[in-house]
């Protein structure tokens, strides 16, 4: 008997399927389309995934990426949250064509109810088609809802807003995190690319979500400021993606993955231990040396340099990775 799919396999499959239909030079097209239409664009009253080819081009063009970088998040937030923990429901807000929920699936695999907001009609029917195969999505709601002030959000247990808040308005952004805020019983995550606009307006979250009597999960060890002076740096991760051919194929290339930068903040309404530092870039191996930079609860931004002689936290050191919590768990 095969084993059953993982749902980053799962989610690949259907993307495979959903594109087998499509002859790669319309493919090709509609992501050039979309990519000028994200480029340089400031937000509008009407939605950039306007039909069906829109949206299977950003299915094909971003999804993978964007489910990457959702799961790393909650892996992170998961982590700082009791083992037994997972999400009774979520809501995805501006979900598009589901790629946190896919996360979400992922990281808790038990069935939940779900419920995916956002305006574009084409991408909720495609996020529909496409979760159709995956047990933990059936019975998910797509409903049609535009961000701003009457947008109203059920109380659930996770709400995620992934990729949105670039394009938004500043109202709405802020209302949007306010909605989320409000309507989570447990966590909400929300995810940006890993830019300095996306990192500016993930403190601007962080500030809010703080302000509305959440903690914060991580990816800070502390809810105290970022002690990133402005201007001068951004806190951002990096996930891999793997690549199909088919996702070579529509972006072109031939690495057989890409890294995803984003920037996140997972806050919380229980309690949440969250790591007692991590590492804010890639570690740099030396000869008998790892250097490690690290934001801490205590100190804030610093480098520690981990050699031979700490002994087994130097092999920790050697095989840690960007975004890691440090020192391991156990
Ligand atoms: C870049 S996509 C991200 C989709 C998905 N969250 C992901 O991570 O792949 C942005 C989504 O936000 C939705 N969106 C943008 N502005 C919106 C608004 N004012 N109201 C509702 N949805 C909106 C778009 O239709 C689109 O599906």
């Amino acid at each position: 008997m095969n084993a059953p799919l993982t749902p980053a396999d799962a989610l690949r499959a259907a993307l495979s399927e959903l594109l087998d239909g499509l002859p790669p030079s319309q493919a090709a097209r509609a992501v050039d389309r979309l990519i000028a239409n994200y480029r340089g664009r400031t937000p509008t009253d009407a939605p950039v995934l306007r039909d069906r080819s829109d949206v299977a081009a950003y299915a094909a063009y971003r999804m993978p990426a964007t489910f990457e970088a959702v799961r790393s998040a909650l892996a992170a937030l998961a982590a700082a949250l009791p083992a037994d923990w997972s999400p009774a429901s979520h809501t995805d807000i501006g979900g598009g064509t589901g790629a946190a929920t896919w996360a979400v699936g992922a990281t808790w695999p038990e069935p939940r109810p779900v419920t995916v907001l956002d305006w574009a009609e084409p991408a909720l029917d495609l996020g529909r088609e496409l979760a159709a195969g995956l047990g933990v999505l059936d019975g998910a709601s797509w409903q049609r809802a535009r961000i701003g002030e009457a947008l109203e959000v059920e109380r659930t247990a996770l709400v995620t807003i992934s990729y949105v808040l670039g394009e938004l308005a500043d109202d709405d952004r802020r209302s949007v995190v306010e909605s989320a805020a409000q309507a989570a019983t447990d966590a909400v995550v929300v995810v940006e690319p890993g830019t300095p606009d996306g990192y500016a307006r993930i403190i601007e979250a962080r500030d809010q979500l703080l302000a509305a009597g959440l903690r914060i999960a991580a990816p800070c060890p502390h809810s105290a400021a970022c002690p990133i002076e402005p201007g001068t740096d951004w806190c951002h991760f990096s996930a891999r993606v793997s690549r199909s051919s088919l996702h070579r194929r529509v972006k072109g290339g031939s690495l057989p993955y890409e890294d995803e930068k984003f920037s996140y903040v997972a806050a919380v309404r229980p309690d949440a231990v969250p790591a007692p530092s991590r590492i804010t870039r890639k570690p740099q191996i030396r000869k008998g040396q790892v250097l490690l930079d690290l934001c801490t609860a205590e100190d804030g931004l610093r480098r520690e340099t981990v050699t031979k002689r700490h002994g087994p936290l130097y092999k920790a050191a050697r095989d840690a990775e960007w975004g890691d919590p440090w020192p391991p768990h156990d």
